[in-house]
């Protein structure tokens, strides 16, 4: 990235740096991959461009379809333009088939389609490894009003629709997601971060039995490889369809 350009904050997948425009940042999209709490990390190359690509396509979705992001262009292969916004510290999963720590800390067998989809909140917290939250402690926290924790739940349901029916279409099942959100410089809330098979899980469905072929970040948290193969693909049918 070019010096005059400040870095403001570094994180597991991604830098933020300034902008000429004090409402925007730069969003570098790195190589590097982390799982269970940066206890697990390797490097894949191409995987930074490949998420930018991916994410800002889903992006566009998401903006035609009217849901606020911070998304504003893609500026080269691995960096994006974003709106500036203040990071809500909560990451909201959705979940619409059971798989991962669902599975591993309740009797809900893995692979188990859900009734309807279930919303698990964590705390964007390293230190405490990201713990699962309630609402009553995100009240007592005052971390973000009921108002907003209910608006943000809104979308979150409104971004399942949108993208469960999206990755269907191109054969992937959307077991599940993580989002992040944001108060952006007037105060309104905007979707933020990533969304890519870093922060989702999609299975294939061009798959004639019923065994499951992962193609997102469990690649590399379940040491299966091919990780950068998976999300070429993803990428492959997203621009073959749009
Ligand atoms: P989990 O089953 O491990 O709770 O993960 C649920 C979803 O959230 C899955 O799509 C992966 C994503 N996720 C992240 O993006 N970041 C994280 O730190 C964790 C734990 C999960």
């Amino acid at each position: 990235m070019n010096d005059k350009y400040e870095l403001l904050y570094e994180g597991k997948a991604k830098k933020v740096f300034s902008h000429d425009d004090k409402d925007k940042v730069i969003i570098e999209f790195k190589d590097d991959a982390t799982a269970f709490n940066a206890l697990k990390k390797a490097k894949f190359e191409g995987k930074g461009k490949l998420n930018c690509l991916i994410s800002s396509r889903i992006f566009e979705l998401l903006i035609k379809n009217n849901i606020p992001t911070h998304f504003l262009e893609l500026k080269n292969e691995n960096t994006m333009i974003a709106q500036k916004i203040k990071v809500i510290p909560l990451e909201i999963v959705l979940r619409n088939t059971a798989y991962g720590s669902l599975c591993k800390q309740t009797t809900i067998k893995s692979g188990t389609v859900l009734v309807k989809p279930l919303i698990d909140i964590y705390l964007k917290n390293d230190e405490l490894n990201d713990p699962l939250i309630t609402k009553d402690r995100i009240e007592l926290m005052n971390i973000i009003s009921s108002k907003d924790l209910d608006l943000i739940i809104d979308l979150t349901l409104k971004i399942n629709l949108i993208l469960k029916s999206f990755f269907k279409s191109i054969q992937l099942q959307l077991v599940d997601f993580k989002l992040e959100f944001g108060y952006n410089l007037k105060n309104n809330i905007l979707l933020a971060d990533e969304i890519s098979p870093d922060n989702c899980r999609l299975w294939d469905l061009n798959q004639k039995n019923d065994i499951i072929v992962s193609l997102d970040k469990d690649r590399f948290r379940n040491d299966l490889g091919g990780l950068i193969e998976a999300y070429s693909e993803i990428n492959r049918r997203i621009n073959d369809f749009i």
